[in-house]
């Protein structure tokens, strides 16, 4: 399958009730490829991530991962074929510590507690997090419960990792590390899609970009084309660009 996309979105629609929140998009991410996701709020970025893990039901239109159909099928099914992503507003089990967190996570790939807890472990050396291993999450920073967001993300084992506004709402010193975790991993072969509101970090991390707008498609280029364009810097009026 090499020189195939690793993910085509074909004319995906997603209708909540009254509203689209995506209105026929099509786009393809290659192999390896670290893609960024732009648009102002309400553009239908979280919708895309939720409508290519599962989470959210697609109304119409094709989403092909590693040359099989997935859209529709359920959220595990699709973690399952090697897709992970976080939430916009971290999801963990707060009474629970780092390594527990990540341990629940790799037992879905791991049968035996003991392998799971060592792949655990090893994830949170990875992301810079093994000397907080056994903090309750919920005395963690902001920042370091990202990484563990991170860490049972890629305990799923993931060839796909969608990040969503993983840089939001944490202190500025955070960020350069969890750039460098995300930087590392290009040498996985891992490909990765990030919503980001924050365009230095898109600037940093991504390879291209495409920007929503009301449920469609607005530009796709590198980073520095894309945010050149009137259209873009239109919709983004009231919402400058950083
Ligand atoms: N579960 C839902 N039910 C109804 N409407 C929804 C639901 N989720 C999202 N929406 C609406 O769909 C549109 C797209 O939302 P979405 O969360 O995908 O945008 P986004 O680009 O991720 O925005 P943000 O940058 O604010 O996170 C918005 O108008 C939002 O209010
Ligand atoms: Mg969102």
């Amino acid at each position: 399958m090499t020189g195939q996309p690793l993910l085509q979105v074909r004319d995906l629609v997603v209708q909540y009730d009254g509203l689209r929140a995506l209105d026929g998009v099509s786009f393809d991410v290659r192999r390896g490829e670290f893609l960024g996701l732009i648009g102002p709020n309400g553009a239908g970025k979280s919708t895309a991530f939720g409508a290519i893990a599962g989470t959210v039901r697609p109304t119409a239109g094709t989403i092909t991962f590693d040359g099989r159909p997935i859209q529709g099928l359920a959220g595990h099914r699709i973690a399952k074929l090697g897709i992970s992503r976080t939430f916009q507003h971290v999801r963990l089990f707060t009474s629970l510590t780092a390594l527990e967190n990540v341990t629940v996570a790799a037992a879905t790939r791991h049968r035996s507690r003991r392998t799971a807890r060592l792949r655990a472990q090893q994830l949170l050396e990875h992301v810079g997090l093994a000397h907080l291993a056994t903090s309750p999450v919920a005395a963690l920073s902001l920042g370091h419960q990202k990484l563990v967001a991170i860490a049972r993300a890629l305990a799923n084992e993931p060839c796909l990792l969608m990040l969503d506004e993983m840089m939001s709402g944490i202190a500025d010193h955070e960020w350069s590390h969890i750039l460098s975790v995300l930087t590392d991993l290009r040498d996985t072969g891992l490909t990765l899609i990030v919503v980001e509101h924050i365009m230095e970090i898109i600037d940093r991390l991504t390879d291209r970009v495409i920007v929503f707008s009301d449920g469609r498609i607005l530009a796709e280029g590198n980073s520095l084309d894309v945010q050149a364009q009137p259209a873009v810097r239109a919709t983004y009026l009231g919402e400058p660009i950083a």
